[in-house]
């Protein structure tokens, strides 16, 4: 079923385990994420980034309306976000389109910048029953702009939480956008030092750079939501490029269908880690 993001990020953070919040882009991603978590028993974020919106020719309503048509028929709860929204004209699309929650990227302008940006999208959120997230700290990678030494800092979280009144917080802790490798190291002291310090859930952003045991200790230590995008892809494409070498294949089925498949399977995976539900 259809359900919030803030419901699924409770019970997560109540039971002391990862919510699993993955990149859609096509309908194919939210069909492979959904089934990958009803193999894995557990409940799932599908989020759809400003740049799948800019994808989709800047229409974020065909890809959300699948995504939602998907998450209605599933087995387990899935709830839609909207993630890395700079445009506040597409923040404003969020609750027609659907969604239950925004992550709002303030995140390239100055500390008071940020703080001013962000408490009014909270606002205009709240009034809507929206959850919403912020980032403070870049985490590095995104458009290859940041730089991936960037840290939070536990005692401006604070602050931060309490100027904007925001309802989750992305941290930079040491992972990093777009990494097609699982070689990240992350600051689990500050992960603790952070949960102690900030009211509000934590999100570990660029998280298909870390690899299983650094997620299971990123959750120990304090991180709720986990968003998980290019490892996805790194699977799809692949199984793409495997079954493209065969030249007489045209029908798009034939390499979706195997490629859906391989997605399927790292969000199982990857739940599973998140979850301690059984061996990954
Ligand atoms: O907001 C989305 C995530 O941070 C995904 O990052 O593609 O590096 O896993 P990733
Ligand atoms: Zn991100």
């Amino acid at each position: 079923p259809l359900v919030s993001t803030q419901q699924i990020v409770d019970s997560a953070r109540a039971r002391g385990v990862g919510a699993g919040a993955f990149n859609v882009i096509t309908l194919e991603h939210a069909e492979a994420i959904v089934t990958g978590a009803e193999q894995a028993g557990a409940p799932v974020i599908l989020q759809i980034s400003e740049n799948a919106v800019k994808f989709h020719g800047g229409r974020l309503t065909p890809i959300a309306a699948a995504a939602a048509a998907v998450a209605r028929s599933a087995a387990v709860p899935v709830s839609l976000h909207l993630d890395h929204v700079e445009d506040t004209a597409l923040l404003h699309q969020a609750a027609d389109a659907g969604m239950s929650s925004v992550m709002f990227d303030a995140s390239k302008l100055d500390y008071d910048a940020n703080v001013a940006a962000t408490r009014a999208a909270a606002e205009w959120a709240h009034e809507r029953g929206l959850h919403l997230e912020a980032e403070l700290g870049e985490v590095g990678g995104k458009d290859g702009a940041h730089a991936p030494g960037v840290r939070t800092d536990p005692a401006e979280a604070a602050a931060y939480v309490a100027a904007t009144g925001v309802d989750a917080l992305a941290v930079a802790v040491g992972s990093s956008h777009a990494m097609t490798t699982r070689t990240a190291k992350l600051d689990h002291g500050l992960i603790g030092k952070l949960r102690e310090a900030v009211p509000v859930p934590l999100v570990l952003h660029g998280s298909s750079g870390v690899a299983d045991d650094e997620l299971r200790e990123a959750v120990a230590a304090g991180i709720v939501k986990v968003n998980i995008g290019t490892i996805l892809n790194v699977a799809f494409t692949g199984a793409v490029r495997d079954t493209l070498r065969d030249p007489s294949l045209v029908d798009p089925r034939k390499y979706l269908a195997p490629a859906r498949v391989e997605m399927t399977a790292v969000v199982r995976r990857l739940l599973t880690v998140l979850t301690g539900a059984g061996d990954a």
